[in-house]
């Protein structure tokens, strides 16, 4: 609660790794005007540093270890308990990388986010920095998105762009994307909470209008 008592957006975070992202918008959330509030951090891998983040921002943290279950159906059937416990009204996908069950995506249609390190639809899946490079490409970048059943697939919220250059690696890409990341997800994050997105069939809505093409983020 703020100074108004209003009840703000819950939000759970899942992840799997250092939690630079999840830092991110902890300390977004610690703005005084920000519309939403972090009530849980949930991770697949026990050791990960995002529950240490999450843990000296005083966040509740949970782990459902995926090496525990025998089945896809059976470690989601048990993330989805842990995860209604709460009552989020947004999920935070924030480097969690575990591909999620139908059942899973459908149970939270639109309320759920995801941050991938590419130009969607460019490069769905993992190593897309090294493709991207590959590809000759001049342009690199971030998406938000919704998550729906398709990997990768929803429906793009915003993006940022980052110039590839002739020396370019795909750690030195990775960094540069990284910074990115960490500035767009707290804004996307805040639009959620403002109720300023929704999802529609299969595309975005922003204040009430179809988006044509995702928002961006200024170069610099
Ligand atoms: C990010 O690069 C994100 O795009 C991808 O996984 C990474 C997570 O990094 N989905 P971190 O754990 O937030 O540092």
């Amino acid at each position: 609660m703020k100074a108004d008592q209003t009840p703000l957006p819950k939000i759970l975070v899942l992840a799997s790794g250092s939690g630079t992202n999840l830092q991110a918008l902890i300390d977004a959330s610690r703005e005084r005007d920000f519309p939403g509030q972090i009530i849980a951090v949930g991770c697949n891998q026990p050791g990960a540093f995002a529950l240490e983040r999450a843990a000296q921002a005083n966040i509740e943290t949970f782990v459902v270890n995926h090496k525990n279950f025998e089945s896809r159906d059976e470690f989601d059937a048990s993330l989805m308990a842990e995860i209604l416990r709460y009552n989020p009204d947004l999920i935070v996908l924030a480097g969690f990388m575990r591909i999620l069950t139908t059942d899973f995506v459908r149970a939270f249609r639109g309320k759920m986010l995801n941050i991938h390190p590419s130009l969607l639809p460019k490069f769905t899946g993992l190593n897309t920095h090294r493709r991207a490079l590959e590809a000759g490409d001049t342009v690199h970048g971030v998406s938000i998105h919704f998550v729906t059943e398709e990997l990768d697939g929803g429906p793009v919220i915003a993006q940022a762009e980052v110039a590839i250059v002739s020396d370019d690696t795909p750690e030195s890409l990775a960094e540069k994307v990284q910074a990115k990341e960490h500035i767009l997800y707290p804004i996307v994050v805040r639009w959620f909470c403002e109720g300023r997105i929704q999802l529609g069939s299969d595309y975005v809505l922003f204040d009430g209008e179809p988006l044509n093409a995702p928002m961006r983020l200024p170069d610099n």
